[in-house]
């Protein structure tokens, strides 16, 4: 883990009130480090006036910049998305485990709720230069909150959305497509982020095994505070060391 002072290159919505923050700088430990990035790790971000940093998920990365994707939810992801272009986020990095490619199977599926998707692109991605090619199923409350659909497919990956309102995609929960498309019979494995309901609905309707990204508030981001445990078969762990990445039937909700 390093603490890096990054340059902000870009800081722009998405969609309302998600924003594509993109980081680089021409630290030799930042070019190192980039390279290295698992899918599934995150990056604690100091926000002025704010005591505790915030956690957000690593969503892309190249030979020279790194993404994060947010939603504004609060002071603290409202003030980062009045910075710009030029401004410096003082960034602890990488942090957390990563999911394991090597569990992936030939016909993975990667699924994501909300702002859980971001860490799956990343996944997509580094799967794909394994010479894997994920099914991706996408879900979000409506058409207006749809991120990062168009990257999906420009990787070249079968993508499908659903929206809780039917405005975009097949209307109702991303179990439901996975019920339809019977992605226990037809993917090896399962990766998952996204909100909690949606990844305990997933380990009772999965009989694949899989990996999920867990949330938590978080206080140092690094495995001192214990403020971020979980419940798993092999007792409590700390989401921010040990995870946010679990095998999914380790989870205890
Ligand atoms: C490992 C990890 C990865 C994350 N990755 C992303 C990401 O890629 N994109 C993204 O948009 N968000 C992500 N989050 C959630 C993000 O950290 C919170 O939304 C953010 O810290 C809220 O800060 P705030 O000051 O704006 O809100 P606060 O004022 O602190 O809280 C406002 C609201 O946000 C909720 N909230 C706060 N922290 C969390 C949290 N950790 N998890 C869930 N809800 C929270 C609170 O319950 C409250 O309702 C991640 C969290 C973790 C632990
Ligand atoms: S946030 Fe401190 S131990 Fe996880």
């Amino acid at each position: 883990m390093q603490q890096l002072q990054l340059n902000i290159l870009s800081n722009t919505p998405l969609q309302v009130g998600i924003y594509h923050l993109r980081l680089a700088s021409a630290d030799l430990r930042f070019l190192d480090l980039v390279e290295h990035i698992r899918a599934g790790q995150f990056v604690n971000v100091a926000i002025r006036g704010k005591y505790l940093r915030r956690p957000i998920s690593i969503s892309d990365v190249d030979s020279e910049s790194l993404s994060l994707v947010y939603k504004v939810v609060g002071e603290g992801t409202a003030l980062l998305s009045q910075m710009s272009e030029g401004d410096k986020l003082d960034v602890l990095m990488p942090l957390g485990n990563g999911f394991t490619l090597a569990r992936s199977g030939s016909r993975p599926v990667l699924i994501g709720g909300g702002v859980g998707v971001p860490p799956l692109l990343l996944l997509a991605r580094q799967l794909l230069q394994q010479g894997i090619k994920a099914d991706i199923v996408l879900g979000f409350n409506t058409r207006h909150d749809i991120i990062l659909y168009n990257d999906f497919l420009s990787l070249g990956c079968p993508t499908l959305i659903s929206t809780v309102d039917g405005s975009y995609g097949q209307k109702g929960l991303v179990t439901d497509v996975l019920k339809a498309q019977g992605a226990n019979s037809v993917n090896t494995f399962f990766y998952a982020c996204g909100p909690k309901p949606m990844l305990r609905a997933l380990k009772e309707q999965m009989t694949i095994e899989g990996e999920i990204s867990l949330e938590e508030r978080m206080g140092c981001g690094f495995g001192v505070c214990m403020g971020c445990t979980c419940q798993t078969l092999q007792g409590s762990k700390r989401i921010c060391r040990e995870g946010p990445v679990f095998k999914a039937s380790d989870v205890i909700f």
